[in-house]
Order: structure tokens, then C-alpha cells, then sequence
């Protein structure tokens, strides 16, 4: 008979699980504490264990390595009602099968353990690297789907698949892909980031794959590209949309082999890096739009993950500018503390069109200003005011950079967003259209949304 254990401290949820797993016929075993936990596992060799985190007696993390260092492990699901992105991703990466936020759900609980015991008869567990260091950065939130997102990148730990993450500016997409790389087998090995819209397109072959020397004019000598500087590590292709399309076939000819030759090269290198692509733009969208080629589309999206708008995460506020004031206090050494009563409530009510890098300089901002221990809601007022999506009251504004913002808006628009070509309609070059394209908090006019792949 299918054998589950279920351990955790609080009798109801016991009980509960007890009954509802029972009449679903599976033969459950029940334990209040990690010793007993541990016990009874030894005893009933159980398929699936469902284990809560925190034991009176014991870590359930430890109680999870313990459990999978046994000769045919079992899968095991996580439970928690304090999930936080250290533990999740630490679970992840020690090989938990999968991991609930409580209040447990009904409908969660029946499919996790059915896949969890048609998992177990498919393959046994696989190994998990020791030496992983922990996480560096610190990605804030406890949404669920950032908790997916900790998910996925604990997952990510135990293979090389290339990622594809997407999301509107500012919600963090590099930040989760330094983090993606900081969990991986090859830590030590650099990240290697590549800005794929703030490089003259004739250089950027060079600059991805390496020129020899005499390639072209001022090519004096032989210089390796950021593929092969990432070594082992990651090769972070931020804003990949803007890859010419002529790169783009040689990209996914690199992608396909992993081999690529040196721009005027002969010799066949190999390359064993891992590629993080990111983007703001409706990657769907271009492909449709015969922009992006749709092969390398899908080789970039092996693994995909979309960063929701701050809009769509509101919960994550406020330990988000929790963390942003203490990250200004060490920073700058500002005095700043708490916020005044209200603070927290006005930020949750903001579009964040800029989201979270937006909010990050706000509450900066806002505690530069202050003088004492506490961030007064003016301040916060003033500095919402001063940022994108500012609403002009009443009068009306004749400042040039307000002429200049309408019209690169303008521009941008017109060309539906392809900034190469605003650039080039507008009279700058691609990097200074995008510091201003930042400066001003442009967004396109539609946010999407894209659902995560399951990998
Ligand atoms: N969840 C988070 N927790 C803590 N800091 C965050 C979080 N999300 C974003 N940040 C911070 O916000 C800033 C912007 O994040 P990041 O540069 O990763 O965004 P992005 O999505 O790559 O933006 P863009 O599309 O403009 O390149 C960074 O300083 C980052 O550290
Ligand atoms: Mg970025």
C-alpha cells in the first residue's frame, strides 16, 4: 500500500491530513515531532513524506537531508507558514520535491502527493552537490509567485538549462539571475553579462564570440569573447530582444553546438557556459511580429520565468521597503529607522511603474532627506511626485525635458516600441535613448503577462 509520513508539530493539521489522505487510500503515518519523525520513517520506508520546517525539536531542512542521504529516498514535500526565499531555495536545492505554503490547500495537497507518488516509481532521487555555497543576494518577497520563482531557481541548481526571463524594467530580472548563477554547481566561475542593445551591431559578434588577430582594421590582437569568459559559468544576455537578426542565426548555431569559432578564427572552440537571457519586451510579441526568430525563441526559453509587475505583487511591499531603508542606512549611513504611519499604505497604492528599482529609489531618496530616525510621509509624497508616472497638477509643465520626454514617448510609439529604430529616427544612439528611455520611466503602453513554463 502507498505509504505517506506526515510530520508536523500542530495536531489539526495531523488530523486533518491523516483523514483526508486515508480516504483517499493512502496508509498515513503521523509523527509531532522530528525524533518521532525520524523514527517512524526508519520503521515504514514511506514513498512520499510531507514534512513541515519547523519542529519543536528539530529543523525539518536537516530532517530533509537526513532523510534523502537514505538508500531510496523518498519524495519530499516541504510545509511551511514562514516561506522565505533562503529556506525555499535552500529546500529546493537539498532535493525537496515540492514546497506548500500553508494554509494548506485541498485540492495542492491531493495533486502534489499523487505526482509526488507517481514521481517516486518513476526514478530515485538524484544527487545534490555538497559544496554549493549559500545564497549572496537577496531576492525580498513572499508572493507566491515569487515563491515560484525561489522554486525554480533552486531547481535550476542541479542542471545547466538556459533561462529566459522576462518581466516589465525594474522588477528585478538580473538580480534573479545573479541569483540563478550564485546557486549553480559553477559559482566560482564568473557571470559574464553582455547588454545586447548598448553595443554597435558590428561589434557585437566580436564581443560574444572573440576576434583573432588581423580579423579586421584594428584588430591587433587576439581577443576572447564574453562566451569564453564565462568559462563554466553564466553568460547573462540582458535586453536579448534588441540581438540584430543577423547575430541572432549565429547565436542559435552557438546554441544548438555549443561550439563557435573567434570572429576571423579557424579553430573550433567549445563552450560550456550556462546562458541567462533577459527581457522587457513581449518576446511572443516580436517573434510574431517576424522580429525575433522563433527557433531561438524556444532555445532561450528552456527554462522561463517572468517576474511579475510590483502592481501584481502588492504584498511584497512592505518587506520591500523594509529592506531598501536598512540597505540605505548601511549604504549612506542615513538615521532612518521606521516609517510614520501611513508610509507603508501610500506605497502599497502606487502603480510602481517602475517597480521595484522605482521603489528602491524612493524610499533611498526619502531617507536621505530625513533627519531623524523616522521617514516622514512627506518626503515620500515629494519623491513619488518627482518619479515616472508623475501626474502634473494643474499647471502645465514647459520644461524642456518634459518636451523631450513626450516626444521620445512619441517616437517610440510610433515605432512600436523598437528602440533601435526610435534611436535612429530620433538622432541618438541606442545607449543614450535607453538611459533616457530609464531616466524618464518610459514604458510600453500594454504590461503583459506571461505564464511560467513548467520545466
Ligand atoms: N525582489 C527584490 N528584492 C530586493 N531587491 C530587488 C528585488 N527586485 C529588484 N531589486 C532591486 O531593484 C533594482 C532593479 O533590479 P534589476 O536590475 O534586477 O531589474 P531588471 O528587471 O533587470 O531591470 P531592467 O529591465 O531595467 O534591466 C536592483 O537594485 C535590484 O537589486
Ligand atoms: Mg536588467
Amino acid at each position: 500500500m502507498r505509504t505517506i509520513l506526515v510530520v508536523d508539530d500542530e495536531t489539526p493539521i495531523l488530523e486533518s491530513l491523516d483523514m483526508f489522505l486515508g480516504e483517499k487510500g493512502y496508509r498515513v503515518i503521523t509523527a509531532a515531532t522530528g525524533a518521532d519523525g525520524e523514527m517512524k520513517f526508519r520503521q515504514h520506508h514511506p514513498e512520499v513524506v510531507m514534512l513541515d520546517i519547523r519542529l519543536p525539536d528539530k529543523n525539518g531542512l536537516d530532517i530533509l537531508k537526513e532523510i534523502l542521504a537514505a538508500p531510496n529516498p523518498p519524495k519530499v514535500i516541504m510545509m511551511t507558514a514562514f516561506q522565505d526565499m533562503e529556506t525555499t531555495i535552500e529546500a529546493m536545492k537539498s532535493g525537496a520535491y515540492e514546497y506548500l505554503n500553508k494554509p494548506l490547500d485541498a485540492g495542492e495537497i491531493e495533486r502534489t502527493v499523487d505526482r509526488a507518488f507517481r514521481m517516486s516509481c518513476l526514478n530515485g532521487h538524484s544527487e545534490i552537490p555538497e559544496d554549493v555555497p549559500p545564497p549572496t543576494g537577496v531576492i525580498i518577497g513572499k508572493s507566491p509567485q515569487m515563491c515560484e520563482i525561489f522554486k525554480t531557481i533552486g531547481m535550476l541548481c542541479r542542471n545547466q538549462a538556459t533561462v529566459l526571463i522576462q518581466g516589465e524594467t525594474g522588477t528585478g530580472k538580473e538580480l534573479v539571475a545573479r541569483t540563478i548563477h550564485q546557486n549553480s554547481f559553477f559559482s566560482d566561475e564568473p557571470m559574464i553579462t553582455m547588454d545586447c542593445s548598448a553595443i554597435v551591431e558590428t561589434l557585437l559578434e566580436s564581443e560574444l564570440f572573440g576576434h583573432s588577430r588581423g580579423a579586421f582594421t584594428g584588430a591587433v590582437e587576439t581577443k576572447p569573447g564574453k562566451i569564453e569568459l564565462a568559462g563554466r559559468g553564466t553568460l547573462f544576455l540582458d535586453e536579448v530582444s534588441e540581438l540584430p537578426i543577423g547575430l541572432q542565426s549565429k547565436f542559435l548555431g552557438f546554441l544548438e553546438r555549443k561550439e563557435y569559432m573567434r570572429v576571423g578564427g579557424h579553430r573550433i572552440h567549445k563552450s560550456r557556459c550556462r546562458i541567462i537571457s533577459a527581457t522587457n519586451q513581449d518576446m511572443a510579441e516580436l517573434v510574431r511580429r517576424g522580429r525575433f526568430r522563433e527557433d531561438l525563441y524556444y532555445r532561450l526559453k528552456v527554462v522561463s520565468i517572468f517576474v511579475p509587475p510590483l502592481r501584481d505583487r502588492i504584498g511584497d511591499i512592505p518587506d520591500l521597503a523594509r529592506h531598501f531603508l536598512q540597505k540605505a542606512a548601511r549604504d549612506h549611513c542615513t538615521e532612518a529607522r521606521q516609517f510614520e504611519d501611513g508610509v507603508i499604505d501610500l506605497l502599497c497604492a502606487q502603480p510602481w511603474i517602475g517597480n521595484v528599482r522605482q521603489l528602491q529609489n524612493v524610499i533611498m531618496a526619502a531617507s536621505l532627506q530625513s533627519r531623524g530616525r523616522r521617514v516622514l510621509l512627506e518626503y515620500i509624497e515629494r519623491e513619488l511626485a518627482a518619479g515616472p508616472g508623475r501626474v502634473l497638477s494643474g499647471a502645465i509643465d514647459f520644461s524642456l525635458e518634459s518636451s523631450e520626454q513626450v516626444h521620445i514617448l512619441k517616437t517610440l510609439k510610433h515605432t512600436q516600441w523598437h528602440r533601435s529604430r526610435a534611436a535612429e529616427l530620433l538622432g541618438i544612439s541606442l545607449p543614450t535613448l535607453r538611459s533616457k528611455i530609464q531616466k524618464y520611466g518610459l514604458q510600453p503602453p500594454k504590461p503583459y503577462t506571461m505564464p511560467m513554463n513548467d520545466i
